[in-house]
């Protein structure tokens, strides 16, 4: 099975394919480009005799410090304005190859084959690059989408269970964000490590449709696509405090249910929502049996989750902006004063959270 479909941006629109084996096939026949890979696929490449840049898919490689060594060795194997490059990895070969895309030159067009669940169902299409800068993730970046993803879902069966994971929760949220009917189809997939290629070219398709909704109405993070940080205030806060051993996907799980739990805290009840219920169910689900993720709960600092959650650069000063299921449960941008009542009910729910799944 193929499918395929088109996304506008500002820049002009690009297509979206998904064919099982196009990984293979593409790079085959693939003339005249520069190519940016995850060293992973570094014996994938010798056995098609092509060469490209090999960088080990470590977030300190996603940085400002490490640009330049690839932008020489860029231009030290010829690439100039014409050349077209071809990202090959996940999310963090995808961020490093856009952002060098964007500035190279004053900008390359370029391709991307991803290669994780959760870039093939989420970073792919949206055209944003993040870079780390010295101690903060993603402080710098650009925007600057690709001409073409290429998306070979047969390229997840060598990715390990907990990275599936990770991308197919950011799949749940997504197609959560976009409503009860894109959710009850993601579920009806059955999603979990080790799903069939069939069924996860399935997700792949029906996230993407989602996401796609988002970034056509909302291309610069306005308005619209900020509901796609569903869970990511708490998420990123457990994230930066685990020091990235908990995969982003799985904090952002971890996050939806603190949100979730906050909202509670309130006396929101979703007793009544039946896909938040479900929502709920399914983050459970596939957090149990997550490696390791008890030791590295207990490792982390709540002190330090804290810390994180308060410096988002979401908040005001005054007040937080948090990304929260309503009653009838819909995603909705929420504000709430920094008041000690607030204060409390935040460190609540990261507890009482933090501590289920430790
Ligand atoms: N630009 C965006 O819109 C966006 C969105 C979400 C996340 N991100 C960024 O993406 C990064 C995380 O990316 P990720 O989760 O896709 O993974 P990753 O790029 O961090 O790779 C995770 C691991 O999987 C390995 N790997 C990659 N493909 C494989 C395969 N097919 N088989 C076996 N191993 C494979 C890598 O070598 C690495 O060890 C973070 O830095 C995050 O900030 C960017």
């Amino acid at each position: 099975m193929s499918a395929s479909f088109d996304i506008a941006a500002s820049t002009g629109t690009y297509k979206v394919s998904i064919e099982s084996g196009v990984f293979h096939r593409y790079l085959t026949g693939l003339d005249h480009a520069a190519i940016i890979a995850d060293q992973f696929f570094e014996p994938a490449f010798q056995q098609l005799a092509r060469s490209a840049i090999f960088v080990p898919a470590r977030e300190t490689n996603k940085s400002l410090d490490a640009s330049p060594a690839l932008i020489e060795q860029m231009r030290h194997s010829g690439a100039n304005r014409q050349t077209h490059l071809v990202a090959v990895g996940g999310g963090i070969i995808q961020d490093l190859s856009a952002f060098i895309a964007s500035v190279y030159m004053r900008g390359l067009q370029w391709s991307y084959i991803p290669t994780t669940v959760l870039a093939m169902v989420d970073s792919c299409i949206g055209g944003k690059s993040s870079i780390n800068v010295g101690p903060y993730k993603n402080l710098v970046g650009t925007i600057h989408p690709p001409t073409q993803v290429l998306i070979d879902p047969t390229l997840a069966l060598t990715l390990p269970a907990d990275d599936q994971s990770s991308g197919l929760i950011e799949a749940a949220k997504i197609c959560f964000c976009h409503g009860a009917a894109s959710f009850e189809r993601h579920i009806s997939y059955a999603p979990c490590p080790g799903m069939s290629t069939e069924a996860l070219e399935q997700v792949i398709i029906n996230s993407l449709l989602a996401k796609k909704h988002f970034i056509e109405i909302d291309e610069f993070d306005k308005g619209e696509r900020l509901l796609l940080n569903f869970g990511h205030t708490f998420g990123h806060a457990i994230e930066g405090a685990s020091h990235y051993a908990i995969p982003h996907g799985i904090a952002v799980g971890i996050g939806i249910l603190c949100a979730l739990d906050f909202q509670r805290r309130h006396g929101v009840d979703y007793a009544d929502v039946p896909h938040v219920c479900l929502l709920e169910d399914h983050l459970d689900t596939m957090l149990r049996p997550i490696h390791n993720l008890g030791a590295h709960l207990r490792a982390m600092s709540l002190d330090e989750v804290i810390e994180r959650f308060e410096s988002d650069k979401k908040h005001s000063s005054e007040n937080y902006t948090l990304v929260l299921v309503a009653t009838g449960g819909e995603v909705q941008l929420q504000r709430f004063p920094k008041s000690p009542k607030i204060q409390h009910n935040v460190q609540n729910a990261i507890q009482t959270i933090v501590e289920k799944y430790s």
